[in-house]
């Protein structure tokens, strides 16, 4: 990989902007062809922008949108319950899209699309009140001082978010970080945009009939093993 590559790739600055071109030469961008049905690869999903629902799932079906799915345990369980959602997954890391197009290729139910795509790049995905719900599941906290310009959550990603949401839309988050879940209450709170609905440093303990509380993800079994407490918080939208 050329160093241009990797420095466009990881800098936020960069993905935010209308010009932002994906670029790499990993091998799996290609595999994942194979699973053109439902597999969607960077710009080719930028291209269902404001007409998710009826160009690519034909019917009204409401979307909601994971940022993260990692090895897609939420995403198989959650979309195989809930038959009348459309459920868009996106990761950025290749091979292991490709391994998790493998297990979605098994899936009876295809009320999903998988991205090979960014987070940072939310408002391009998705038009002007789009989706229903997002899901941000133990995103990467770059806990070190000099990374946390890379961090997600943040008031740019935030003004993303409040564009793609409708007005009764929710941001449903979880975290094993403390400091990460410190900073995004705080970026939270500070915009009059959210609302915090629900805010818990043990989820668990405090709200165990709570929908968040009702299913594990991958890297939260690993973080609940290690006795980590669950962070949890539910923004609702004032539009
Ligand atoms: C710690 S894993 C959590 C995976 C899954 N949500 C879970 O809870 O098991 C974080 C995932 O987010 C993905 N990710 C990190 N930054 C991302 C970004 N900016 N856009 C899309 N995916 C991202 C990583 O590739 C990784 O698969």
């Amino acid at each position: 990989m050329t160093d241009q590559i990797k420095k466009k790739s990881n800098t936020n600055d960069y993905v935010f902007k209308d010009g932002f071109k994906y670029q790499h030469d990993n091998p799996y961008h290609d595999r994942l062809k194979a699973f053109d049905g439902f597999v969607l690869r960077d710009n080719e999903g930028e291209e269902n922008c404001g007409n998710w629902a009826k160009k690519e799932f034909k019917n009204d079906n409401p979307i909601e949108v994971e940022i993260g799915s990692g090895y897609g345990h939420f995403m198989l369980e959650y979309t195989q319950n809930n038959h009348s959602i459309n459920f868009v997954g996106l990761d950025h890391r290749f091979k292991r899209s490709f391994q998790l197009a493998k297990k979605l290729d098994k899936m009876e139910v295809k009320n999903f699309r998988y991205l090979r795509a960014r987070g940072e790049r939310l408002a391009h995905l998705f038009g002007e009140s789009e989706v229903s719900k997002i899901f941000y599941f133990f995103p990467d906290p770059w806990p070190k001082t000099r990374h946390h310009k890379k961090r997600l959550f943040q008031k740019t990603f935030l003004d993303q978010a409040y564009k793609v949401l409708r007005n009764d839309g929710i941001f449903l988050i979880k975290t094993d970080h403390d400091e990460y879940f410190d900073w995004m209450v705080d970026v939270a709170q500070k915009d009059e945009r959210f609302e915090v609905q629900m805010q818990s440093y043990d989820l668990r303990s405090e709200f165990p009939d709570h929908f968040l509380a009702s299913f594990k993800t991958k890297f939260e079994k690993i973080f609940l093993e290690k006795g980590i407490k669950i962070k949890a918080m539910v923004l609702k939208i004032n539009k």
